[in-house]
């Protein structure tokens, strides 16, 4: 069974894009058969969280700074539906890597917000948080999603920067690899 579950919001696409960029570094790094296939937000249950050790969930940024969905003003159901279904559930002891998709130059004082909110609704939820990245790099007035200096989850434009996109992936999942396989370690991984 697929042990690490990613799932991503989007408007046009990009953001599953990198779900699957993602999931097949991360299969590179852990092997077949644990990481599941990327799923739109939009086509799960809450419950279905509970079935994976590890998440690993995208979304882009949209309006001025809000998490993509009906709500907002984009087209599907998406985050800003699904985050308030989550609440009471008790995410504790799942490990959750974020990453998010924006656009540094034409939104400078809102780069890469939505992540910051799915930051508080998942450790709000009591889930160990990973995969925070540096600001160095990037071109931006304010960003909700920057904690202690440092973004929460993985940083991406593909606007303005998408040459460095495959290099962040690899570098970021080069760190997060280690810390997703110690959680998967306990109930035995062949390979490990
Ligand atoms: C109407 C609109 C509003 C946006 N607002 C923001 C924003 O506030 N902050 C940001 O960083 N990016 C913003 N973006 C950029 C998107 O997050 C970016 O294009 C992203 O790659 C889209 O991902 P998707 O293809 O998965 O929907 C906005 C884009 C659009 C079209």
């Amino acid at each position: 069974m697929s042990r690490i579950g990613i799932f991503f919001g989007t408007e046009s696409g990009t953001t599953r894009l990198i779900a699957k960029r993602i999931a097949k570094g991360l299969t590179l790094r852990l092997g077949e058969g644990v990481v599941a296939k990327p799923l739109n937000v939009n086509r799960i249950e809450p419950e279905d969280l509970g079935a994976f050790d590890a998440l690993i969930l995208g979304t882009p940024t949209y309006g001025d700074g809000v998490l993509p969905g009906q709500d907002n003003g984009t087209k599907e159901t998406s985050w800003a539906e699904f985050l308030p279904r989550l609440n009471g559930q008790d995410l504790s002891g799942v490990r959750v890597a974020l990453y998010g998709l924006g656009d540094q130059e034409t939104y400078p004082k809102h780069f890469l917000d939505a992540m910051a909110d799915l930051h508080a609704c998942f450790a709000g939820l009591g889930a160990e948080m990973l995969g925070a990245w540096p600001v160095e790099g990037y071109e931006f007035k304010q960003s909700r999603a920057v904690h202690d200096g440092r973004f929460v989850g993985l940083a991406l434009d593909q606007h303005l920067q998408h040459l460095l996109t495959d290099q962040r992936i690899e570098a970021w999942l080069d760190d997060l690899a280690p810390l997703l396989l110690a959680v998967l370690a306990p109930a035995g991984l062949d390979h490990v």
